[in-house]
């Protein structure tokens, strides 16, 4: 088992989203890239009350990773961050931890199996504890072939209701992209809101052909009728 250099990529003010990669370091290949904006739906008992917080994930202090893992005989790659959510003063310095972990098999290039957040109580958010994978609301993070994954909002469900959102989220595992960022001709596979969305318009597009098809048509024969019926030679 060897394990990867990681590195952090610090994206600067012009595009917000995060830029996660993990680098196989015997290949020199990241196995791993996740683009996209971290938004952390928590919600949790607090005495009597349900207390909800919508946390961002801010400013990344570190990131592991390892391409050649092995979880229960099977082999995984794993994405740990550690970060400091949004509004978190220096009372509170604690950080939040983010880890991934993809498998594949013979159906899928790559998944996210399971995930985990841990937090720490911030100025925001008094709460610290770990939110686990909701078996029953994993998302659909998962591409077939050498595709990457792409959605305007990757869910992963928590259990007790909390989510972990991934906007704009493009994601690869088990790839062996030479650099850091997702290559210009990389194919995505489009997550399954997205996909039904994109039906729409040319649904809606095709149903108005029909329907103009349709009148074209119907006008044509009532002409036709009436040509007929006053005597005309018919086309
Ligand atoms: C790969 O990474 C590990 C741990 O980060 C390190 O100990 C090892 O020296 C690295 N190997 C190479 C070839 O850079
Ligand atoms: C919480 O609920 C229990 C039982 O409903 C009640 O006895 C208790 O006073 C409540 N505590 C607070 C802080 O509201
Ligand atoms: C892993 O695989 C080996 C050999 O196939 C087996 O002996 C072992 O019990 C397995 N371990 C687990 C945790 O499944
Ligand atoms: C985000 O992190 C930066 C750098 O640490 C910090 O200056 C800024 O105040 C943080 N923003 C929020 C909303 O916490
Ligand atoms: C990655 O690309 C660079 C530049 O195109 C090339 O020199 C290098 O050999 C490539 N590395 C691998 C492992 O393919």
């Amino acid at each position: 088992m060897s394990k990867s250099l990681v590195a952090v990529f610090a994206l600067l003010a012009v595009a917000s989203a995060e830029h996660f990669y993990v680098t196989n370091n015997n290949t020199g290949l990241a196995c791993i890239i996740v683009d996209g904006d971290f938004m952390f739906n928590l919600v949790f008992q607090e005495g009597n009350a349900t207390q909800k917080y919508n946390v961002l994930l801010n400013n990344t202090l570190n990131v592991d990773g390892d391409c050649n893992a092995v979880v229960n005989n099977q082999s995984v790659q794993t994405l740990s961050i550690t970060f400091n959510p949004a509004g978190q003063s220096a009372r509170y310095p604690k950080e939040w931890e983010l880890n991934l972990v993809f498998g594949t098999s013979s159906n899928e290039a790559f998944k996210i199996i399971d995930y985990t957040l841990k937090t720490q109580k911030t100025d925001l958010v008094p709460y610290f504890g770990t939110f686990v994978r909701d078996e029953k609301d994993a998302g659909d993070v998962t591409a077939t072939e050498t595709n990457a994954y792409k959605c305007s909002t990757a869910k992963l469900g928590l259990v007790g209701g909390s989510t972990i959102d991934i906007k704009t989220a493009n994601i690869i595992a088990f790839a062996q992209v030479n650099g850091t960022v997702f290559p210009a001709n990389q194919l995505y596979d489009v997550c399954y809101l997205d996909a039904r969305t994109s039906d729409v318009v040319p649904i809606v597009v095709g149903a108005c052909l029909a329907v103009l098809v349709i009148v074209v048509l119907v006008g044509y024969l009532i002409g036709r009728a009436r040509a007929k019926r006053q005597g005309y030679a018919s086309v």
